[in-house]
């Protein structure tokens, strides 16, 4: 049986992804920091005859991350698919006076995309196998105003992955970007919420396909990569005067920000 470990399966994305490899008889790591939608979601996932594991994780956690890679790893007999999912939106509070909001979305999406994988890849680069993802975002091209934390770490996860993927390949461990636009998950707030959205089960199964061929870079649903190229070539004078217009106030709901 193929093992998966997903972080962040408590809603949205990562609780589809899980319910998916369950019903494809995957062995299903999941880590989150709500125990109690955790175990929900588990008993959903087994009664469609999955095989899953839960732990307790805060992906800003190192520590927390490597304990739980080697508990998954002893309770599946291995690893084939690390999907660093686990992610918050939120904005900046950029007139605050302060850094914590954005420094909390950077710790949590982009520190927590290398705790959640890294452990995983000596056994990897031992076994000669593997697949790493992260869940990045259409907002890692086209930045938006009172986003620049969110937008900044989906293009460093994006570009971390750029970088490893040359040197992974040469032990046969495939490194896959998912790019996805609006999905409708408990994330999407406020004027995101007036944007066409495919639901997070369209989304997820999808995801499998494209993570099972090992894609390097996947934009999700396609209408997006059009207004990625349409975002290109529009003068950045031009396209600071619009995007005003449409997003004068912050996108997403003020997040939980519990420090571990
Ligand atoms: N929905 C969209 O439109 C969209 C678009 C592009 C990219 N994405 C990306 O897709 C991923 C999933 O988002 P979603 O839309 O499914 O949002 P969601 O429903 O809010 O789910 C986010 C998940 O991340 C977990 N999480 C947050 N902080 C965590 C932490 N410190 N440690 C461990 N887990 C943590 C949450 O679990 P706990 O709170 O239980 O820890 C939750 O299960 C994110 O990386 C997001 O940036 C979403």
């Amino acid at each position: 049986m193929k093992k998966v470990f997903i972080s962040g399966c408590s809603s949205g994305i990562g609780k589809s992804l899980a319910y998916t490899y369950s019903k494809k008889g995957y062995i299903v790591g999941l880590g989150s920091r709500n125990m109690v939608a955790l175990n929900l979601v588990k008993k959903e996932c087994e009664e469609i005859g999955g095989c899953v594991f839960i732990y307790r994780l805060d992906v800003r956690d190192h520590k927390n991350c490597s304990l739980v890679a080697s508990r998954f790893q002893l309770d599946a007999g291995g690893i084939d698919f690390v999907i660093a999912n686990a992610g918050i939106g939120g904005h900046d509070n950029l007139f605050s006076g302060k850094s914590f909001e954005i420094n909390n979305i950077l710790k949590t999406n982009l520190l927590g995309m290398t705790n959640v994988l890294m452990p995983f890849i000596p056994f990897m680069k031992k076994e000669r196998k593997g697949t790493l993802v992260c869940i990045s975002s259409v907002a890692g091209f086209i930045p938006t105003p009172h986003h620049g934390g969110y937008s900044s770490s989906k293009v460093a996860i994006r570009m971390i992955f750029d970088s490893w993927r040359p040197t992974l390949k040469r032990f046969n461990i495939k490194t896959v970007t998912i790019c996805p636009g609006f999905i409708d998950t408990p994330m999407v707030a406020g004027l995101g919420k007036s944007f066409p959205m495919k639901s997070s089960n369209q989304a997820s199964q999808k995801f499998v396909e494209i993570i099972e061929k090992g894609t390097p870079t996947f934009i999700y649903p396609w209408p997006y990569r059009l207004l990625i190229w349409i975002y290109y070539i529009t003068p950045k004078s031009l396209y600071n005067f619009l995007i005003l217009k449409i997003f004068n106030k912050p996108i997403s709901k003020k997040i939980n920000n519990i420090e571990p």
